[in-house]
């Protein structure tokens, strides 16, 4: 049993299913997943490519429609038949993913997008002055200059400054929940560490709730209080981060596990697998 199991349940999907296309052609991408997210919690999903973990990541937060099964918000059936009921849950559960180029409208300048999160989080009357402070503050959060940046367009940023303004975004919108989708796997390990203690310092000083998802299981041990590991659509294995790693049941966690030379090493494997 997780650490959290006694802290209030923020986000719970039970039995969800997702099959792409009909017929022979159909792809089963998410198999009855049954999945418990708790307030402060860190859960890291781990799979290889195809596993699923992006379309289950989707699915949360209703961008894409499962075929089966429920999703629960603070205990409640999720809603989002209207535009105003998606605009509220898009408050609450927000997601980075791992290629920014997508996630930004190319042809809006960075003074715009923050504006957004203003307008997403219904703060339109704030005066201009006020409304640029919160920019501000937002940019310092991840080492940008507010000043240098909000004329220019997305497609004018580094990678690196991308991938900073994904998190100012989301330091602005102040989720509950925070999707972070494999947010540094395109980026070199330095700045990787940047973003990581990015995410952490989200988790800390904006009390947000993340679930990360990767192909790396020790990466996932650095940050996470729980570990799902996802295979083939289904979630195979799951429990405190430790646990999944020292008393890994399922063969594919333990073919994980031995993939990770560092992990071996800390915790002398040899004789759990
Ligand atoms: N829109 C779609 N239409 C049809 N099939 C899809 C669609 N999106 C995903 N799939 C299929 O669903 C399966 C799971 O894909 P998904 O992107 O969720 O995997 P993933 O675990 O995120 O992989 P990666 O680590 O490469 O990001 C794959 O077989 C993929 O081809
Ligand atoms: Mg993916």
């Amino acid at each position: 049993m997780s650490s959290y199991a006694t802290s209030p349940v923020l986000l719970e999907t039970r039995g969800i299913h997702k099959v792409f296309g009909t017929g022979k052609k159909s792809v089963h991408a998410v198999k009855d997943v049954d999945f418990t997210l708790h307030r402060g919690e860190i859960i890291s999903i781990v799979g290889e490519s195809g596993s699923g973990k992006t379309t289950f990541a989707k699915i949360l937060l209703g961008l894409i429609k499962e075929t089966g099964g429920s999703i629960l918000y603070e205990g409640a059936a999720r809603d989002l038949s209207t535009q105003a009921k998606r605009r509220q849950y898009w408050q609450n559960i927000q997601a980075i993913f791992q290629d920014p180029y997508s996630t930004f409208n190319q042809f809006y300048r960075v003074e715009k997008i923050l504006n957004d999160c203003l307008v997403l989080q219904g703060k339109k009357h704030l005066s201009v002055s006020e409304k640029r402070e919160q920019m501000r503050a937002a940019c310092t959060f991840v080492n940008l200059k507010f000043e240098e940046l909000y004329n220019k367009y997305p497609f004018e940023l580094s990678g690196g400054q991308m991938q900073r303004l994904m998190i100012a975004r989301i330091f602005m919108i102040k989720p509950n929940v925070l999707i972070a989708d494999e947010p540094t796997s395109m980026i070199d390990a330095c700045s990787r560490s940047t973003i990581l203690d990015m995410l952490l310092k989200l988790r800390t000083e904006r009390d947000m709730t993340i679930l990360f998802i990767t192909h790396d299981l020790g990466l996932a041990y650095y940050v996470s209080d729980t570990i799902y590991i996802m295979e083939q659509g289904e979630m195979v294995e799951r429990g405190p981060a430790e646990d999944v790693i020292l008393n890994a049941r399922h063969p594919y966690t333990r073919r994980l596990v031995q993939d990770v030379p560092k992990l071996r090493e800390d915790w002398d494997l040899s004789s759990a697998i």
